[in-house]
């Protein structure tokens, strides 16, 4: 399985100074340092965190893959056949929302996303619908000519009990299966942490994930010790 990741984060934490650090760029290095598979980054209608830019500069320095997610907007659809991500990540977006809440209603905006799918396709960017476990989601995904599907698994990671979870996870199962026989590649992420992975894992079908918030959030944490010592060291 391979892991992408998610950096959005380290823009939002910029954004909150509003000035030049941490940088997104300087992130994605050290994410392909360590391993990581490919880099992941959301450029939002309302630029809240990536902006165009970093979006550019990634494009240049990413030398695994560059996964887009973006909206299937004029605007955004004409920024990334600009700048030529590796794959785009086709999701919902509202401009309220902390994060993205839901998959894409792909049966109900089969037109457009066909046309959207097409013309991102057109320029060899690879195509994925991130959508909920739901049969007739994927069998519209399919219909559009996507090339993969992302599996929306904020509900199973939100699951409060160990049944519910286990559930939740074989619907997951389900879709990532029923992708397949379709002939689409499939992707999963949200919410995924440190303790929900593993059983993910089983899911053999799923080829990749996308990691963002515990990732960034575990940064955090096995950095600070580093961090502040380094600091000390400049004051004594
Ligand atoms: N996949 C999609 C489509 C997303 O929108 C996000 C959140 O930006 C992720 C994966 C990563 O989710 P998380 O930050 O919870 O790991």
């Amino acid at each position: 399985m391979r892991l992408c990741i998610n950096i959005d984060h380290i823009a939002t934490l910029r954004e909150a100074r509003g000035g030049l650090e941490p940088d997104p760029v300087t992130a994605a290095h050290v994410c392909e340092l360590a391993g990581a598979d490919g880099i992941v980054c959301h450029l939002r209608e309302d630029r809240r965190h990536i902006n165009d830019r970093d979006v550019r500069l990634l494009r240049e320095t990413v030398k695994t893959k560059l996964d887009l997610e973006m909206a299937a907007t004029e605007e955004i659809v004409a920024f990334a056949i600009e700048t030529l991500p590796d794959m785009a990540t086709l999701v919902p977006e509202r401009r309220q929302e902390l994060t993205t809440e839901e998959g894409l209603d792909v049966k109900g905006h089969l037109h457009q996303l066909r046309d959207v799918v097409q013309r991102l396709q057109q320029h060899d960017i690879e195509v994925s619908l991130f959508i909920d476990p739901v049969p007739q989601q994927i069998e519209a995904a399919r219909e559009t000519g996507a090339d993969k599907i992302e599996i929306h698994t904020g509900e199973y990671a939100n699951a409060r009990t160990e049944e519910k979870r286990r559930q939740l996870l074989d619907v997951v199962r389900d879709a990532a299966r029923r992708a397949r026989e379709l002939g689409m590649g499939v992707n999963a992420g949200h919410g995924l942490n440190y303790l929900n992975l593993s059983p993910v894992r089983t899911i053999t079908e799923i080829e990749e994930v996308s990691v963002g918030h515990a990732v960034i959030a575990r940064a955090l944490f096995v950095g600070m010790d580093r961090a502040v010592k380094e600091m000390l060291a400049l004051t004594r």
